[in-house]
């Protein structure tokens, strides 16, 4: 059998971004607003600081303003809580961004709640995670919206896919259930208990992976044709002592198996921050009451 068609979320991710930049021109033009987007960082993890250094660069290419907020680790709850208040006040933030994970002393739960839900570029606030729930429009998290963007740059209808996501967290798994829910899919939500894995999965024309297993699913657990978008983003032991990213899927195994499958790295990873800059150009105008400019 041919090989599975290669979705390339790096261009997709590009030609994401120059829309969005665009829209922010039209939109400064119209409106005389210039979006911004804050972004929090407690201490200094090697990782979360490139996430952010990139969240940065990004934002200003897409021609808004990128505002950083680094606090040290030690920082408590009450003034990362009073951070995030002040970020709530200042006209000039759409966006804020608290990066996560943050440190074992602060509840996130309470901080991201304590974001003004219309500036919650992440849609994690209970607030937007009800709206998408119940169909109402609202913030909608990045990397579920990066995986359906994927999904539809194959099949642009998804009516009446059977999808399964393996994973359910509040930032992936729930979210994107959703959203295909929303796009009229038969949505099953399986995880790392769910039994009989393999034959769930094996129904699925939409596979969305996303339970942080490295190559967990195997290519005889996909339905042959299906579309395969994989979150996972896996460190693992490579050749000469180096590191190498993996997904949740074993690409080598299944790509010959399915229709169209996404890559680790290349794939979903940069859909989030062009999905993120796409949010915080949502934010700027339907805080103001102003018609979505994308
Ligand atoms: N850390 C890793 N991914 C994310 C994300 O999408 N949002 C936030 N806030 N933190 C993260």
């Amino acid at each position: 059998m041919s090989g599975a068609t290669l979705i390339d979320g790096k261009a997709i991710a590009a030609g994401l971004r120059g829309e969005v930049a665009a829209a922010v021109v039209r939109f400064a033009g119209e409106h005389g607003v210039h979006p911004g987007l804050a972004v929090v960082l407690v201490g200094d993890d090697p990782a979360s600081q490139v996430y952010v250094r990139n969240k940065k660069r990004e934002t200003e290419a897409a021609g808004m303003a990128s505002f950083e907020v680094k606090v040290p680790a030690a920082t408590s709850e009450r003034e990362l809580l009073a951070v995030v208040e002040e970020l709530n006040r200042r006209a000039d933030v759409d966006g804020i961004l608290v990066q996560l994970p943050l440190p074992p002393h602060i509840d996130s739960g309470r901080v991201i709640e304590a974001i003004d839900p219309a500036k919650d570029v992440d849609g994690f606030h209970p607030i937007n995670a009800g709206r998408l729930a119940s169909g109402q429009p609202g913030l909608v998290p990045c990397t579920p919206l990066g995986c359906i963007i994927l999904a539809k740059s194959v099949q642009p209808d998804l009516m009446g896919l059977e999808a399964v996501v393996v994973g359910r967290s509040n930032i992936v798994g729930k979210p994107v259930a959703q959203l295909l829910l929303a796009e009229n899919c038969t949505v099953t939500i399986a995880h790392s208990k769910s039994r009989a894995l393999p034959e769930i999965t094996a129904r699925a024309d939409l596979l969305v992976a996303a339970v942080g297993r490295p190559e967990l699913i195997r290519g005889d657990w996909i339905k042959p044709g299906a579309i395969v978008i994989d979150v996972g983003i896996n460190r693992v032991p490579g050749e000469g002592g180096k590191h190498r990213l993996v997904g949740d899927v074993d690409f080598e195994d299944t790509r010959h198996v399915a229709g169209a499958i996404t890559p680790v790295p290349g794939g979903v990873g940069p859909m989030t921050i062009a999905c993120l800059l796409r949010n915080t150009l949502v934010a700027a105008a339907s805080r103001r009451g102003l018609p979505i400019p994308l």
